[in-house]
């Protein structure tokens, strides 16, 4: 059994989870209901950033200690993603002992090393970025590009990380793992980026108080940045008092991150030098995601066009929010978010299609068959429809790709919908060439609900069971599990509601 390790981004806990937010997650469900799937053991982490100064800045502003107010944010955080159906094997907050005692021992091995060293610093400062800029890199009248708002000016003594160091290294590493970064042309943003010089940039901060104090100078408190990179280790038990800890950790690491266009230059940059000056290996690989536009912009706060997940999934369903943020925009690319194209996503792939295609197969096995499914036919003009959904949406899922492994699936609803059209066993008197049909359909609908599982969880759930399959559609077993053959025939079939009731 392979191991599979998986992480999302941690998300500052200065805004409350939105669209932007639930992208990544809902993605890299996907792709670790996928791995299961596969039998893979998998690890699936995601959680909460809950340092630096912008909280520190929002708690003051809500007259609340910054304690109190994560305490009240991270939380949302957790709801969210159980009501969208996410199935991460752990949540970290970066305020959790366990974090700060792996990130101490982190700062500590790169401070032995002699890649962190004491320096002053004067530059501009993105409170909203966590970051320094030089003049190049903002807008005029020293605006931050992303933010749109004026820079801090900021002089202090900072230990900085010597990542000037690492540039050779850190190229010599990625032409040894050519394609460790999905899609390939961020990764030759982030190969720019290391070409194009490196800064050292710096790991602590005085004038800050919320923060991990470095384990050598506890006037300093970590860079929010290199503390919240580290979740992905820490998490894992690096660093952890446990005897079990290092042993845990050796267990999953490298891991694989999914993350958004925005923080390439921390993930893909900044975090494998980290490693490598401490001595562990870098990650196993990044899949970098753009954004979800709202109007053509990055949704945020600042922006004023925060879309709230949990709104949307009042009114469409959860999976048929979950199906939308997969299948509508390839992965890497932007994409626009509008509520005319989520209902029209919904309208044509859900309820056209897959629930037009479980509701016609009940009704006509509920009208000619007495309800029971007769067996699928080892010769079906289907089982080559659903050999190439199987392929497709294996190497969809394998790329990081979902929308490309749904519409393979989608190819074999469709298929099985026009087969139905053609041979329209609702004309058909009862008999052997009805149950022929009908056989085939179900084997086929038996094949998307595995398929299509890692998307639409409980859907395919519900639609197992109106098939009469037992069990879990989660416990079934990929490759072997979608071979066609696998509907035995003589299971009660139930009509039950529409699934997908048209908008
Ligand atoms: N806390 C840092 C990440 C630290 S990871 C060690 C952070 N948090 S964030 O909450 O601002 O953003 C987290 C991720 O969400 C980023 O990858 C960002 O790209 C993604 N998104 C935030 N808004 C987004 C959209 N509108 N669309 C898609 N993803 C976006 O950065």
């Amino acid at each position: 059994m392979s191991r599979y390790f998986l992480t999302t981004p941690i998300y500052y806990v200065t805004a409350k989870p939105h669209l932007g937010h639930a992208y990544t997650t809902i993605i890299g469900d996907a792709i670790a209901r996928w791995h299961r799937l596969l039998g893979d053991d998998v690890h699936f982490l995601t959680g909460t950033d809950e340092h630096g100064q912008k909280v520190q800045d929002y708690a003051d502003a809500a007259g609340k200690t910054p304690q109190e107010f994560v305490d009240e944010i991270a939380p949302l955080y957790e709801q969210a993603w159980q009501r969208l159906g996410i199935s991460h094997d752990d949540f970290i907050r970066t305020t959790e002992q366990r974090h700060k005692a792996g990130v101490a021992e982190l700062l500590k091995r790169c401070y032995d090393a002699g890649d962190i060293e004491l320096d002053v610093y004067k530059g501009k400062y993105c409170v909203a970025c966590e970051e320094y800029y030089t003049d190049d890199e903002l807008d005029p009248g020293d605006l931050c590009k992303i933010h749109k708002r004026p820079v801090e000016y900021y002089e202090e003594e900072n230990y900085f990380f010597r990542l000037s160091r690492f540039q050779d290294r850190l190229l010599a590493w990625y032409a040894a793992h050519p394609g460790a970064i999905q899609p390939e042309f961020r990764g030759n943003e982030a190969l720019g980026l290391i070409k194009g010089g490196l800064r050292d940039f710096s790991v602590s901060r005085t004038s800050l108080k919320w923060g991990i104090p470095l384990p050598w100078d506890s006037k300093h408190v970590a860079y929010v940045w290199f503390d919240a990179l580290s979740n992905y280790i820490t998490a894992i038990g690096f660093g952890g008092p446990d005897a079990g800890d290092a042993e845990r950790f050796e267990s999953w690491w490298p891991g694989t991150h999914l993350i958004g266009k925005d923080i390439i230059r921390h993930h893909c940059v900044y975090w494998p030098a980290m490693l490598m000056s401490a001595g562990i290996e870098p990650p196993a690989g990044w899949a970098v995601g753009g954004w979800l536009l709202v109007g053509g912009e990055k949704m945020s706060k600042t922006s004023g066009n925060v879309v709230n997940p949990l709104e949307l999934i009042d009114d469409i369903g959860v999976d048929g929010f979950r199906y939308y943020v997969l299948a509508e925009t390839a992965y890497g690319q932007d994409g626009d978010f509008t509520y005319e194209g989520l209902i029209s996503r919904y309208n044509s792939d859900l309820a056209n299609n897959l629930g037009n295609l479980l509701s016609r197969v009940a009704t006509v096995v509920g009208k000619k068959c007495e309800g029971v499914g007769p067996a699928s036919r080892a010769d079906s003009p289907l089982a080559a429809a659903a050999a190439a959904a199987l392929d497709g949406a294996t190497e969809g899922w394998a790329a990081m790709q979902p929308s490309r492994a749904l519409d393979a699936t989608w190819q074999l609803i469709r298929a099985t919908n026009a087969y139905l059209e053609a041979n329209e066993p609702w004309k058909t008197e009862p008999g052997p060439a009805v149950d022929a049909v009908m056989g085939d359909a179900l084997e086929a609908l038996r094949i998307v609900c595995l398929l299509a599982s890692p998307a639409v969880p409980a859907t395919c759930q519900t639609i197992w069971e109106r098939l009469g399959l037992p069990g879990q559609v989660a416990d079934q077993r990929l490759p072997e599990g979608a071979r066609w053959g696998g509907y035995p025939g003589g299971l009660t079939v139930t009509k039950g509601d529409p699934l997908f009731p048209r908008r």
